[in-house]
């Protein structure tokens, strides 16, 4: 039997994701020593693999068959837009994808005004604003600490994640309008999802049998 890699995103989504993996019999001990510098994990026994990434590289290593699943936010897909096949929403994660600002920005907003939207996710951003508003906007790329730009006069608004609302909140910003939920999801290659179907496919229905 070949072996399973799974791409898992560094941080609290990957420990989310062992949790969920520990609940089907799958565990990789080593992986949740939080010192270690180890790259790649092994579960010989169930001939599975498992390393961490960066979000927006997993996409990257699954459409390129380097990992056959991995685990990745909804955002991170969008932006990335891989070939790639999204097989399971986990729940976890779960956030909003947002346009922020002042309330004084909201009206901008409304008169389908040039503004400046600063953001870690262009590629999102211009959906939105082109495709569903019909608003021609300036982009500008940042990234992170993207509060700071509405704040210092950098752009009118920002597209970014929401989770609990307090950076905004701390930082005299609110939602002024939401662009999309997200969460965190299982993604697969294409080929491995045919190669090794059987498996996979068994793989997913445990998974959503545990959440
Ligand atoms: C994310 C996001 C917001 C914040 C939202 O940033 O970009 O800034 O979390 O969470 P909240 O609604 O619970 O306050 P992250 O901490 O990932 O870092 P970044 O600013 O470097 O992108």
């Amino acid at each position: 039997m070949r072996y399973l890699t799974f791409a898992l995103t560094k941080g609290r989504l990957a420990y989310q994701t062992l949790e969920l993996l520990e609940k089907i019999g799958i565990s990789c001990e080593e992986m949740k020593d939080k010192k270690t510098r180890k790259l790649i994990f092994v579960n010989e026994e169930l001939k599975l693999r498992f390393f961490l990434a960066k979000g927006p590289d997993v996409p990257t290593y699954v459409e390129y068959g380097a990992a056959d699943i991995g685990i990745v936010g909804k955002d991170t897909i969008m932006e990335e837009n891989r070939n790639i096949y999204e097989v399971l929403d986990l729940g976890f994660g779960k956030c909003r994808m947002c346009v922020c600002g002042p309330e004084s920005a909201r009206e901008y907003l409304l008169h389908n005004q040039l503004i400046r939207v600063a953001t870690k996710y262009p590629k999102i951003a211009k959906d939105y604003f082109y495709n569903k508003k019909n608003q021609t906007v300036e982009l500008i790329k940042l990234n992170g600490s993207i509060e700071l730009a509405p704040i210092v006069g950098l752009s009118e608004v920002i597209v970014d994640i929401v989770e609990t609302g307090s950076t905004l909140r701390e930082n005299g910003l609110g939602v002024l309008e939401e662009v999309c939920p997200l969460s965190a999801r299982m993604v697969v290659n294409p080929v491995s999802m045919k190669m090794d179907n059987e498996r996979i496919t068994s793989l997913i229905r445990q998974m959503k049998a545990a959440l």
